[in-house]
């Protein structure tokens, strides 16, 4: 996590960088900071919270100079202070900002501590700035100083440093966290991502893990691990609204549970061919050819694979395997029953998944990448990308990039299957019928705001609420848990609700909230008793279901129900009012929906 964004040859340059930083506040919103070198010195300014302390902090004082680096926080290392902010400087000679975890830093600042260093923060980034201190000292020129300090350092990283013996120069490396260069007419750039770059120049250079570079005003030096200068083509990246706007709504949240008609129909166009038909973006042999899946991913993306093995199983018989990635290679899996290794991210930069997929490549897998970021990490490494085309989703909290990839991964399930010939074509179009369908009901499920105001107002007042969901919709249940916890704080769990009797239903107090997902499956019997057995201990059930599936139940407090739908997509139009209803929640609560504590957008660190 933490962005990082740099520049040299810009006029007063910390204008554009703070801009630059409002672009990356995704990344984290703990503290932030900008330094430029000034007349001969390192001007710096830090400040402890979202990035408006910091404009306030430099429209108060403002920053001269025309090269600087810019830090947006996710504290990894060292409490949320203005001294473990970034950039940090050593010696008054070397400012550093760092995204990722050095994870041998102790050693090196004892080393550092003994020979003179005197250090200021807490953080494991610090070390950096004297590594690179030290290198100067003892006569080094930039790139060999790079090389040598890469070469002592171990973890993740991507960092940009200023020294004032280089005033003409950014120094920057990557590995395994990402990092852009961007370049300009006379100036160049560095960021996160794109994203960042994006009022400044579209052309970018990524670098690779390992790589290094040196940036000056009139473009990039990019070095390998061994020192061998590398030529990384520049790329001219798609246009991008850079910083995207609430459009009227009181939130990004809010924005985005709108906008799930285009993302579900936009991710559709885009996995349907020139003939109209479903597609998996790759030949039907190599379809035939999958024999075993491994799912890869973190969070709600990890949820959205629970839901997919369930049709990609029912539909193609493919086995599937639902993976954290934060677990999958640390464990050493047995992979043989699988030849196929899919990477579901919304940023296409956590890296856990971007790990675990890395492995799976290792092991022989082909490896799929399903994102929503273009030109993402996961992207660039995968051998197929199967894109989501949400659009930017700057929400913590992930809404529409739910749904869209739900409705990608359906989408592939359909082709697999019918490369395998489980289902024909006339099977294959009467489902792809039904999700073009979808946009439709999920914007009449938007209307049901007023609907679920009232319950989300008793909700708000809980300290613990249980999700229940069968089937396709248990990983449901477990999203609406993470969307309630995350966005408002209230402690909830999510269950398959045949395993309550195994344990959990000795939760079940008076007037417990459970939320329950039902559907009309081949389950709503058995589900229906389970809830039965929920409601008789004295919990309030509050349903989600569709208008059909809610005539038959006699045993909810309160009813939330979308347009009847076929099951089989019935995980795709609920997970609409889950998300109103965390929204609402938290709303009523008064927490920060958009930027909720202690958490970032894309988690860029292990
Ligand atoms: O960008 P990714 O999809 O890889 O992110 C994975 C999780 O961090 C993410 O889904 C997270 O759980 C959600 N933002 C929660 O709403």
């Amino acid at each position: 996590m933490c962005g990082i964004v740099g520049a040299v040859g810009h006029k007063q340059c910390s204008l554009v960088l703070l801009d630059a930083l409002k672009r990356l506040e995704y990344r984290g919103y703990d503290s932030s900071g900008i330094s430029t070198i000034n007349k001969g010195a390192i001007a710096l300014k830090r400040a402890v919270g979202k990035i408006v302390n910091l404009d306030a902090a430099l429209t108060e004082s403002p920053l001269e100079g025309d090269i600087g680096i810019g830090h947006t926080r996710w504290a990894t290392h060292g409490g949320v202070s203005e001294a473990n902010a970034h950039p940090h400087v050593a010696s008054n000679r070397v400012s550093i900002v760092h995204n990722g975890i050095i994870e041998n830093h102790r050693e090196i600042q004892q080393r550092l501590e003994s020979a003179g260093h005197h250090f200021s923060s807490d953080t494991d980034s610090e070390v950096l700035a004297h590594l690179f201190v030290e290198a100067f000292d003892s006569g080094m020129e930039p790139a060999i100083a790079t090389q040598q300090v890469l070469a002592e350092i171990e973890g993740a990283y991507a960092f940009a440093l200023m020294a004032i013996d280089y005033p003409e120069m950014l120094i920057v490396a990557r590995n395994a966290s990402p990092l852009a260069l961007g370049i300009g007419d006379h100036a160049c750039y560095i960021g996160s991502d794109a994203i960042a770059l994006s009022h400044l120049t579209r052309k970018v250079v990524y670098l690779e893990d390992h790589d290094y570079a040196l940036v000056r005003a009139d473009g990039v030096s990019v070095y390998q691990a061994d020192g061998a200068l590398v030529d990384r083509k520049a790329m001219i990246v798609a246009a991008s609204p850079g910083l995207v706007d609430k459009g009227g709504y009181r939130h990004y949240m809010e924005k985005e549970i709108h906008e799930q008609p285009d993302a579900i129909g936009h991710s559709l166009a885009a996995m349907t061919d020139e003939n109209g038909h479903l597609t998996a973006q790759m030949p039907d042999d190599a379809l035939r050819a999958i024999d075993g899946v491994v799912m890869l991913a973190a969070g709600t993306s990890h949820y959205a694979t629970q839901v997919a093995r369930y049709w990609v199983e029912s539909l193609a018989r493919v086995p599937v395997a639902c993976e954290l990635a934060s677990e999958y290679h640390y464990r050493q899996p047995a992979t043989k029953p699988f030849n196929t290794a899919i990477a579901i991210s919304q940023s296409g930069e956590s890296l856990d998944t971007l790990m675990a997929m890395r492995y799976a490549a290792k092991c022989g897998m082909n490896t799929i990448g399903l994102v929503n970021v273009p030109n993402s990490s996961i992207a660039r490494e995968a051998d197929t990308v199967l894109p989501t085309r949400a659009g930017p989703e700057i929400g913590v909290a992930s809404t529409k990039a739910f749904t869209a990839q739900l409705t990608v991964l359906l989408c592939f399930a359909v082709a697999l299957a019918r490369a395998k010939g489980h289902i024909d074509n006339s099977q294959a179009s009467s489902i792809h019928a039904k999700i073009q369908a979808l946009p439709g009901l999920v914007g009449k499920a938007l209307g049901l705001f007023d609907v679920i105001r009232p319950v989300a107002h008793q909700l708000s007042s809980v300290r613990s609420a249980l999700y229940l969901g069968r089937g396709a919709l248990y990983p449901l249940a477990l999203e609406g848990a993470l969307k309630l916890k995350e966005l408002s704080y209230i402690h909830a769990e999510g269950f398959a609700s045949g395993e309550m009797k195994h344990g959990p239903i000795a939760l079940i107090e008076d007037d417990m909230p459970v939320v329950a997902l039902l559907t009309a499956d081949h389950l709503m019997g058995k589900a229906s008793n389970n809830l039965r057995e929920a409601s008789a201990r004295g919990a309030k059930i509050i349903l989600i279901s569709d208008a059909k599936v809610a005539k038959e139940v006699d045993y909810a407090t309160s009813v939330i129900a979308v347009p009847t739908i076929d099951p089989l997509l019935a995980p795709i139009l609920l997970a609409v009012p889950v998300q109103i209803l965390a929204y609402l929640t938290a709303v009523e609560k008064g927490t920060d929906v958009d930027q909720p504590r202690n958490l970032a957008k894309s988690v860029t660190v292990e």
